[in-house]
Formats: C-alpha cells, structure tokens, sequence
C-alpha cells in the first residue's frame, strides 16, 4: 500500500489537487481512499458528494473519508472523553463542553493516521491519498516520539486554566480525579500504535509527500520551512505541484504584469526546490469543483503518467559510518547554520532545534552513548558526527 500526503499553506489547492489525484488513480484501477484531516473539510465539496467519518465508495475504485473528530472522541478515545468529563464535573463546571475540550490541535491527524494503519494490516486499498492541515501544531506532531506524553501536558495545561478559572468562580479549590487505568492505557496504546506510524511514514518505499505551492512569495516562504521541517521529521519530500500557474500565452493587460511577476516567482521555487520533481496546473477560470474539473486537473498536472509513481526515494536522514565517526546527516534545505542547535535530552536521545521546531532522534543503539563531535553544513545537508568505540574502528 502506497500512502501520498498533500500538504501546503491554507488556499493552495491541497483538498483539490488530493480529489483530483485520487479521482485519476481509481481511474487507473487503483483501489483508493481519499481521505481528509483538515478539520475544516471540503473534500465532500471539491468531488460533489457527502463524504463521512466513514470510509464511504463514491466511485468505481474511490472510497473516502473525512475524519468526524467528535465521532473519534467517542470511538477511539473514549476513555479520555470520559477523564475529561469527570474533571469538569469534580470542579462544579459544565460537563457539555468536555467532548470539545478532550480534542486538541492535531487529533485529526493521530485518527487519521491510525485509519491508515488499520487499513495497511487489512490490505483495503492500493493508494491512499491524505488532504492535511498543515499546521504548525500537526508538523510537530510527526516529531513526538511520545504522543501520549504530548497528549498529558496538553491536557494538564489545560486542566491548569479550568482549575484556576473554578478558583475564581466558585471560590475554592477542588480534588480532582487522577486519570484511570483505563485512560492510562488507551495512552499507552496511543503511543504503541504512533511508533508503527511513524515507521510507515518514515518509510519513503510506502510514504511520500507532495508539496502543494502557488507562485506567490508568502505561500513560496511558508513551503519552504515546510519542506525543512518534514525533512527534519525523517518524511521524504517526493515532488512539488506548483497550483495557479498561469498559462504562457495570456495575452491581456492585466495579466501580462501578473505574468512578469510569475515569471519572478517560479524562478524563486526553482531556486528553492531544484532538483525536486516539480509538476504545474494551471489557474483554471472557475473554482476547480466537481468530478469534470477535478479531471482537467489531474490532467494538467500528471497528463499521461501514473499519479501513483516514486518521484523520490531517498529519506532525507541517513545514518552512516565514516573513519572514526559515525555519521548522521539529515538533509536540511534552506535551513541556516546559526538556526541549528544540537542537545542531548535526558534519555540519551539527539536533540535537532531548527528555529522553533524541535526534533527528537532517537539514535541507535551504537550512538546512545556516543560522543557528540559536532557537525557541518554542507551541501543543505547538516552531517552530525559522532565518535566511534574503539574496537568499532
Ligand atoms: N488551479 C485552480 N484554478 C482555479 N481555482 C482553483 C485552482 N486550484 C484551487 N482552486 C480553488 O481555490 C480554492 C481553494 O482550493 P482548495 O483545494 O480548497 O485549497 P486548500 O485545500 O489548500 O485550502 C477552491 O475554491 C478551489 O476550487
Ligand atoms: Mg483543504
């Protein structure tokens, strides 16, 4: 099973580039799905058709799904549904928010992800096809090694505020609950399940991820930290889809200026990007709705070829061994040297800080305890070297 991620700024055209690639690959024979984790879904919009929480066939081929987060909260995780529930109760607040309250940024796309890994163990589909919000909170996301962790101090910060807002409104403080054993292992199991996601998503054979971009500075600048960051996630970048591109040939006034303008930005994306597989659809004159218009884009931007090819396969992190050093090097484009920070965290594991986004590496078993002996940048690659032991060398 093959696994293609769509991301990019809000507006660029993820969800239809997602339809219109889906629609192409169930064209081709492919059992898809195409599924969406933007909580502000237009999937359903952009193919014409009610889509749910459940995967539903809409054609030949082509199931999909838009990920129902409060039908999560009462499947899935229940068990925290209920902590939260009883947390609000024990403070004298109004339980009917807990739902809404146990939901954090990013769930949609831990429930999505575990949708994938059911369906990699049925065997369901050929292709899935993810439509993503890319929020700064769902990139990091893909960084925690440990989601049930992250899910507690999130929850705890939020607990903090009711508390503090039920001190002042009722004037005293309460006992609270302490999450169950129920709870504690639906955590754990979390965490279990997000090891094996991030082993498949890791996994440039069975996942790759597209880049969606408009020829507009903003959008240009957001991508590019983008693509820094999933490379720092260890998940490999396959290609770009430059969307709105406008065609050559405009003739008018107006257009010729935005034309020039263009002109300057692909040259900016070409910069950024190269040599990455890059392919273009055109701004189209209406909103790109419906299975007719949603075709003419699949065939803009992939004409003959199969949607479903490899354009890349080399994980932008590699391990490797190099004299007395072992070597890490993790492919960081546009990155500069002063934004890099390496540390340890207390288990022993590599701490890569670019900017604000954090990644935690956990090393083999070799390098736990190995030296750190700095790294170089070189060639958008950040090679960080370790010592080796003696009798390794
Ligand atoms: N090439 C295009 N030509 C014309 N309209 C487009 C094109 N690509 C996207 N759109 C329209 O732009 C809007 C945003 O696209 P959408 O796919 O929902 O973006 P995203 O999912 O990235 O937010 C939609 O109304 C869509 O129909
Ligand atoms: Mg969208």
């Amino acid at each position: 099973m093959r696994i293609i991620i769509y991301t990019g700024k809000g507006g660029v055209g993820k969800t239809s580039v997602s339809a219109a690639t889906a629609r192409r690959l169930a064209a081709k024979g492919y059992r898809t799905l195409v599924m969406s984790t933007d909580s502000a879904h237009s999937l359903s919009d952009s193919l014409e058709v009610q889509i749910g929480g459940a995967p539903r066939t809409i054609e030949n081929n082509l199931d999909a799904l838009e990920v129902d987060i409060i039908r999560e909260m009462e499947t899935r995780w229940k068990e925290i549904e209920e902590y939260v529930r009883l947390f609000m109760a024990s403070q004298g607040m109004d339980e009917l928010s807990a739902k809404e309250m146990a939901i954090l940024p990013g769930m949609e796309l831990i429930a999505a992800l575990f949708h994938v890994l059911d369906y990699e163990r049925k065997g369901t589909y050929d292709v899935i096809v993810m439509d993503t919000a890319p929020t700064a909170e769902t990139l990091r996301l893909l960084s925690f090694p440990d989601v049930s962790q992250w899910y507690m101090t999130r929850l705890y910060g939020l607990f903090k505020k009711l508390v503090a807002l039920a001190k002042f409104t009722i004037g005293k403080f309460l006992d609270f609950p302490l999450p169950s054993q129920a709870v504690i292992r639906n955590l754990e199991d979390m965490n279990i399940k997000m090891a094996e996601v991030r082993d498949l998503l890791q996994d440039p054979s069975k996942t790759t991820i597209r880049l969606v971009v408009n020829p507009e500075r903003m959008v240009i600048n957001e991508t590019k930290r983008a693509f820094s960051y999933l490379c720092l996630y260890g998940l490999t970048v396959e290609c770009l889809v430059v969307n709105r591109v406008l065609p050559e040939d405009t003739e008018m006034g107006y257009f010729k200026e935005k034309l020039e303008e263009q002109k300057k930005y692909m040259e900016m994306i070409h910069q950024a990007f190269d040599p990455m597989k890059m392919f273009h659809a055109y701004q189209l004159p209406t909103e790109m709705m419906g299975p007719d218009k949603l075709d003419a884009l699949a065939e803009t931007i992939f004409g003959d070829s199969d949607p479903s090819e490899i354009y890349a396969t080399e994980s932008p992190m590699r391990f490797s061994t190099e004299g007395k050093f072992h070597v890490l090097s993790v492919r960081l484009p546009f990155a500069m040297k002063g934004d890099i920070e390496l540390y340890r965290a207390q288990d022993r594991s590599l701490i890569v800080q670019v900017g604000s986004h954090k990644r935690n590496i956990d090393l083999p078993l070799v390098l736990k305890d190995a030296e750190l002996m700095g790294a170089e940048m070189n060639n958008e690659t950040l090679k960080i070297k370790f010592r080796r032991e003696e009798k390794d060398v």
